[in-house]
């Protein structure tokens, strides 16, 4: 492991709002679609990757919630986390369930990360929302670079159910979730700025995500709109596999 720090901090001081988002749902209801795209993302993971001793990129892992679920299936494990407080925490539930061993754990944004070998699978699970939209052509385009032809991306981020992307910024106001739309340049500076308490959000429609994975040379083997509960209409998320051409 590595002690680089970096500068970045996350905005969601320990997932508060993402929790009390969660919590107006039925959890139930919330943890068993999670559950069935982590399947169905292993499903993939067995049926495509053919390496004998496959590599994982965990690319923003948080505080490593993950990678119980997915760590069995690889041999190595590279997992990113550039906020300072969320990479110790992983660190110390990776040392507490013995698997500091096969993960390499580094405090870095995906667009600092030079891989050393290659990368059989990106895991890149409600990242890529978070990001400035002038970033997400470097961040594609780093995962471009370290994966093969026929490296698998999974992704989960936010979904729009319309023809149209939209943005958002979250808060949390006594005991509840409140979320508003914003305009791209607020969305934009939120994320430069990354102020504590107030989570922005990218809500991508179908094709701008397939058009984002096309750019990249990416192309989509599987697209499952989830997280139908809390929702006004559709869903809140997409999961997307795609594999490096
Ligand atoms: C909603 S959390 C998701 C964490 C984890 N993937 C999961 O599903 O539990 C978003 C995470 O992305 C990280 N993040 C934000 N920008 C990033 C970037 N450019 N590279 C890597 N991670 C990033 C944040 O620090 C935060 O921990």
């Amino acid at each position: 492991m590595t002690d680089k720090k970096s500068e970045y901090v996350y905005s969601d001081d320990s997932d508060n709002i993402t929790d009390i988002l969660m919590s107006g749902t039925d959890t139930a209801d919330w943890e068993r679609e999670d559950n069935e795209i982590n399947d169905r993302a292993i499903g993939l993971i067995k049926k495509l990757v053919t390496r004998k001793e496959p590599v994982l990129l965990d690319a923003g892992c948080g505080t490593g919630r993950l990678l119980p679920t997915f760590a069995p299936h690889f041999s190595h494990i590279i997992a990113l986390e550039p906020d300072a407080e969320r990479y110790e925490e992983a660190k110390g539930k990776l040392k507490h369930l013995g698997m500091a061993h096969k993960i390499d754990l580094r405090n870095l944004c995906v667009e600092e990360y030079r891989p050393s070998g290659r990368i059989d699978v990106v895991l890149f699970n409600h990242v890529l929302q978070h990001i400035g939209c002038n970033q997400i052509d470097t961040v594609m385009r780093t995962f471009g670079r370290i994966q093969d032809v026929g490296g698998l991306l999974l992704l989960s981020t936010c979904h729009s159910c319309t023809e149209k992307d939209y943005f958002t910024k979250a808060r949390v106001v006594g005991s509840k979730h409140t979320e508003e739309e914003i305009g791209e340049e607020e969305f934009n500076s939120l994320t430069a700025g990354g102020q504590k308490g107030l989570l922005q959000s990218h809500f991508f429609c179908q094709k701008s995500i397939e058009r984002i994975l096309q750019q990249a040379n990416y192309r989509i083997v599987d697209f499952k709109p989830y997280h139908h509960s809390i929702a006004k209409n559709g869903c809140r998320d997409q999961f997307v596999a795609a594999v490096k051409s």
